[in-house]
This record gives structure tokens, sequence and C-alpha cells, in this order.
């Protein structure tokens, strides 16, 4: 049977009266608080980047997957603003957690961007209110971490206030898959907060899967994201073996997937980037090792995923040497550093690694990606060149490292560039200038 405070928070959200806050407005928090907005919520953006919240207010998009016409309508409507002063949350109904959780260094999580939103939560935390982290994190965080940062406020969770976690589950650029049609699980610490949290989500999204607790929720991310790290990983080491072997790994990966069933084609690549799969799985591996347990899995996976920025330059290097070059003094380009295909993120790009170990080899380095105007490299500040012009300069070598849609390959190999290819870009071309992974 519901509760009081249950009852009067459900409603709230059934009527469209819960003000809904979201903190951290990056790739995740964004459209999420958009769709919340085209839910028929009143939305407030928190963040503490006061250049975000000026530019939603005047209704302008820094997020490709958020086209600007339908963010601009949301602002004009009064569904949503944003703003940096984290005293009003309080205000809110709802508050959920979209920020950073990166890795230090030692590889260990980085949970302070978490504690700081939930230190701010927890100063203005009022009866009835919900509570979602989305934050990608290892299992227990919210329970082990949040919920006692909250209940010290002296209310009691799962019945004064609902806490859940909801693992965000976006893939930038995708053009089927968006906030709104991918499927949503929900756990709460208790049954309550389950309840309210899927009321939310099933407001807002068009499928909800409720789980049985905060940390199932919290491990199907890690289970996902480690998925595609290790099967990266094992195509990563195929594509190795078949360099050796002299096979086109490619031509087997596009075989093998005619198989209708038991087979799934992952690709080779110059290594992971973004925000998500070369980070996640050691959130999953440093929990694990607090229960004695050795995740080999992900710690191999990162191994051999981590060594291909390096594997990449060998093959620039092996590129060179068929035309009687060496990597020191050559001028070598990069086509694409974002770290995906049709996005301006450059997060764990690959391609930062790589244009590091060329600069370190002697080589000169220069790129061009239409996503990232600049990018920092040692200290230095590189503008990406216009790719016809960057062709006509005549490089030593080209490495296409981002296979972003509006490249003109058909120029590239025209040019008559010594090309290394790291994402079969330029599968319909052969010839003794190209490299392929
Ligand atoms: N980017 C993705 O594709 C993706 C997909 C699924 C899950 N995730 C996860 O979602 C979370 C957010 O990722 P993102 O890519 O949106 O990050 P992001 O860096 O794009 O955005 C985070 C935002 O949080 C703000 N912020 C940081 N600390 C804050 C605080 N204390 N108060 C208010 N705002 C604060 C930052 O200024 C930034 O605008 C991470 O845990 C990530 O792993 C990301």
């Amino acid at each position: 049977m519901s509760l009081p405070n249950t009852n009067s928070t459900l409603d709230r959200i059934r009527t469209r009266q819960a003000r809904v806050g979201v903190i951290g407005l990056g790739y995740v928090g964004l459209p999420l608080a958009v769709e919340f907005a085209h839910a028929g919520f009143d939305v407030t953006g928190f963040d503490v980047d006061p250049r975000k919240a000026e530019q939603i207010n005047a209704g302008k998009s820094y997020i490709p997957d958020v086209p600007e016409a339908d963010l601009a309508a949301c602002v004009k409507a009064g569904k949503l603003s944003a703003t940096t002063d984290m005293s009003q949350l309080g205000t809110m109904d709802v508050i959920d957690i979209c920020v950073p959780t990166p890795l230090r260094k030692t590889k260990d999580p980085d949970l302070s961007y978490v504690v700081h939103a939930v230190e701010a939560v927890a100063a203005t935390l009022k009866r009835g209110q919900l509570v979602i982290l989305e934050s990608t994190t290892y299992p227990g965080t919210t329970d082990e971490v949040v919920q006692p940062m909250l209940v010290a406020k002296g209310l009691e969770a799962d019945v004064d206030f609902f806490l859940a976690f909801s693992p965000e589950r976006v893939d930038p650029g995708n053009q089927q898959f968006n906030t709104k049609n991918i499927p949503k699980i929900v756990g709460g610490v208790g049954p309550a907060s389950t309840e309210v949290a899927a009321a939310l989500y099933g407001a807002t999204v068009q499928n909800v899967i409720p789980v049985s607790s905060t940390r199932v929720a919290e491990m199907v991310k890690l289970l996902e994201n480690t998925f595609r790290a290790v099967n990266i990983g094992l195509v990563n080491e195929m594509a190795l073996m078949c360099h050796k072997m002299n096979i086109d790994v490619w031509e087997v990966i596009d075989a093998a997937k005619t198989k209708p069933f038991g087979f799934m084609p992952f690709y080779p690549g110059p290594g992971l980037g973004g925000h998500c799969i070369p980070i996640d799985p050691f959130y999953l591996s440093w929990k694990a090792r607090q229960s004695g347990f050795e995740c080999r899995f992900i710690e191999l996976a990162g191994q051999v995923n981590g060594a291909m920025p390096e594997y990449v330059v060998q093959l620039v290097g092996e590129a060179l040497n068929s035309t009687r070059k060496a990597l020191n003094g050559s001028r070598v380009h990069l086509v694409g550093v974002a770290y995906k295909p049709n996005v301006n993120d450059v997060r764990e790009s690959p391609a930062l690694d790589i244009l590091e170990l060329l600069t370190r080899s002697g080589a000169e380095v220069s790129y061009t990606d239409p996503y990232v105007p600049e990018l920092k490299l040692d200290g230095r500040t590189l503008s990406s060149v216009d790719l016809p012009k960057a062709l006509a300069s005549r490089p030593d070598c080209g490495v296409i490292c981002t296979d972003h849609s509006v490249f003109d390959y058909q120029a590239v190999v025209d040019s008559g560039t010594l090309l290394v290819d790291t994402r079969n870009a330029l599968r319909q071309f052969t010839g003794p200038k190209i490299f392929r992974l």
C-alpha cells in the first residue's frame, strides 16, 4: 500500500505538477532535461558552468543530439530554464543527477562530482522529493554513498523521500535510438522509490524496466559497457593476429556476421574513446576487488584496447617505410579526431594518444575534423585544417581515425596520399598506398 508521501509525489508526477531538476547539463543531462520538458514537466537545469546555463536560457544548444529548435521551443514555452544557483534545488519535486564519473590517474573511481552534487541536494532535501542518480558508477554507490549523505538530514529513505538509480544508456550521434526510445532501467532503494521513479520515467520515455534494487540497476549498465569493452578487445586482438597471418580481418567479420544467430559483429579500431567504454569497466573491477574478486576479462581488454594507439603508430611507421621514409621528420595528417563518427566529443579519444605518440617520434602532426575546430596537444593548440587544403599540402601520410560521414574518401584516395585506415573507411578502394588496420 502506498504511503502518504508516495501518493502525493505520484500525484504531482501524474498531473505534471512535479517540478523536475536536472543536475549536470552535458551529453546526458541536457537531452534528458528536454525530454522531461516534452513530457509536460517544468524543468530546471543546474550546472556549475555558467556558460551552459546562459546558452540554454538563450535557447542555444551545444549538444549535437539536441536540436536547437527543440530546445528553444521548450525555453520559450517556459518549460525549461537553467541556473547555477543550487539553492533552488529545494523547490524541486524531482532531482536527477547526471554529473561526470571519471577515473583518477590510478584508475580508481572519482566520485567527487557525484559527492558535490549530492551535498547540494542534501542541503535543501525536503519531504516527498525523488532523487535519482543517472551517472554511471559502481554497484553500491547509491545505497553506500548517496543514501547516507541524504538520511543524515534526518529524513528516512523510501518513506520521507525517494531514492533511485537509473542508468543513462544514451548513445550520442545514434540516429535510431535516443533518450526517448531507449528502454529505461529503474531500481530504487525500496519499493516506494522504484514505484515513484518508474512513474516519472513512464511519463517521459517509451519503456521502463523496474529492477529489484539500485545495485542491480548500477550493475546492468556496467555489464552492458563491459560487454562492449571486452568484445572490442577481442576483435582488436583478432585484427593484430590477422595482420601477422596476412588475413583481412574486415572481410572475416563481414562474412562471420552472416550467421543469423550466436554472433554479433564488433569492429577493430584505433582504441577506445568517449566517457563510457574506456572508463566504466574499471569502476566495476575496482569495486569487485574490494570483495576479493579480480575481473580478468576487464583488465585484459583494457590492456589490448589501450595498446591500439601504439599499434596504429607502428602501422604508420610501416607505411612510411614502404616509401623509404621515417616517422621522424615526416608530416602526418589525421583525418578525424573525435572518438566516434559524427560527434564533437574528443574525451579519451585514441586520436589524442596517436597525435602524442607521433609527435614523440618526431613526426609533424596536423588534423582535420569538422566537429572539432581546435584541440590541445602538449600545451599547444592545433586547429583543424580543411581536408582539401590538407591533402593539397601533400602530407607524407594520412591516418583515418574517425569515419565521419562528411568525409569525401574518393578525394582522399585521389590525392595519392599514403594512407593508414583504422576504420575500414576505404573499403571500396585498394592499392599499394592504403594500409588497413
Ligand atoms: N556521454 C555519454 O555518451 C554517456 C552515456 C551514458 C552515460 N553517461 C554517464 O553520464 C554521466 C554524465 O556524462 P556526460 O557525458 O553527460 O558528462 P558531461 O561532462 O557532458 O556533462 C556533465 C555536466 O555536469 C556538470 N557538473 C559537474 N559537476 C557538477 C556539480 N557538482 N553540479 C552541477 N553540475 C555539475 C558539468 O559542468 C557538465 O556540464 C557520466 O557518469 C557518464 O559516464 C554518459
